[in-house]
C-alpha cells in the first residue's frame, strides 16, 4: 500500500474540487498511452460482483469527427431517436426543476444566449456532437442483459476516470445528449447487438478563454441531502 499523508487527503480533495464540466476544448491531442492509462485507473472502480460491465470505445481524429458528422446530420433533421435506457423525468418536480433550470440559464447566460432564442440553444446544444472540440471522445456502453442496476457501477467508473483525468491535468465533459442518438452510434461504430448506450464523455484541455467554461455549479450542503445517526 502507498504510503498515505493528510497532504495525499488534501491533493485528492484539490483535485475533486477542481473538476467541472468544459464545453469548449484546445485541439491539443490527447495520446494513446494516456487515454489508455486513464480508462485503466477509472476501471479500478467496484462494480457488483466484480461484472465490470462498462464498455468504452474512444474516438480521436477522423474517427472522432465522423461520428460528430454522422450525428449531426440526424441533429440539423431535426431527426429523434429513441433511447435506449430513460434518462430524464417526462415530468419535472422540485427541487430538481429549479437546479436544473439556474444550471442552463447560467450557461446561456456566459454565451450571451438570451432567453427564448431558440436558434442559438439548437446551435449550442449540438455542439455536444462535436464533444465540445474535445480530441477525444468517449462512448460508454453497457450490455442491456446487465439489467438497469449496472448503472451505478458505470457511474463509479465514469467517476473515477473524471477524477483521473483531472490529475493529469485533464478535462472533461460527460454528456447523456450522446444517448439520444443509439441508433446512429450503434451502426456507426458497429456496436455488439445488446451494447446500449450509457453516456459520451469528452475529453481533453480546457480552452481558458471560453466563456463556458466558467460556469461554476453550486452544491446543496451536506446537511441537504444527508441526514446522521448513532454518531
Ligand atoms: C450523467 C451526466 C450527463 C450529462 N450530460 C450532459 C450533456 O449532455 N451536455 C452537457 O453540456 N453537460 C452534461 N452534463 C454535465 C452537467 O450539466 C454537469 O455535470 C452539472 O451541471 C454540474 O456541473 P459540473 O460538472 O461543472 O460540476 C452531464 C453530466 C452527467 C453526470
Amino acid at each position: 500500500m502507498p504510503d498515505f499523508t493528510p497532504q495525499t487527503c488534501a491533493t485528492v480533495a484539490a483535485v475533486l474540487r477542481s473538476r467541472h464540466s468544459i464545453r469548449r476544448f484546445l485541439p491539443t491531442p490527447v495520446s494513446l498511452e494516456v487515454v489508455s492509462e486513464l480508462l485503466e485507473l477509472a476501471a479500478r472502480a467496484p462494480s457488483g460482483g466484480n461484472v465490470q460491465p462498462w464498455r468504452v470505445h474512444a474516438l480521436a481524429g477522423d474517427a472522432r469527427k465522423a461520428l460528430s458528422a454522422a450525428i449531426l446530420a440526424e441533429y440539423e433533421q431535426g431527426a429523434r431517436e429513441k433511447r435506449d435506457f430513460d434518462f430524464y423525468p417526462t415530468q419535472w418536480s422540485e427541487p430538481w426543476l429549479s437546479r436544473r433550470r439556474k444550471m442552463g440559464f447560467g450557461l446561456y447566460g456566459l454565451l450571451n444566449i438570451a432567453k427564448g432564442d431558440k436558434e442559438r440553444m439548437r446551435v449550442q446544444s449540438g455542439r455536444n456532437y462535436l464533444f465540445f472540440d474535445a480530441p477525444v471522445g468517449l462512448i460508454l456502453t453497457l450490455d442491456e442483459r446487465l439489467g438497469h442496476g449496472m448503472f451505478l457501477d458505470c457511474g463509479v467508473f465514469v467517476g473515477n476516470l473524471l477524477t483521473a483525468a483531472r490529475a493529469h491535468g485533464l478535462d472533461t465533459c460527460v454528456q447523456d445528449s450522446f444517448a439520444d442518438y443509439p441508433a446512429t452510434i450503434r451502426r456507426h461504430l458497429k456496436l455488439g447487438e445488446n451494447e446500449r448506450i450509457v453516456t459520451g464523455i469528452a475529453l481533453g484541455y480546457a480552452d481558458p478563454d471560453a466563456p463556458e467554461n466558467r460556469l461554476v455549479t453550486e452544491r446543496e450542503p451536506v446537511a441537504a441531502f444527508a441526514d446522521f445517526q448513532g454518531f
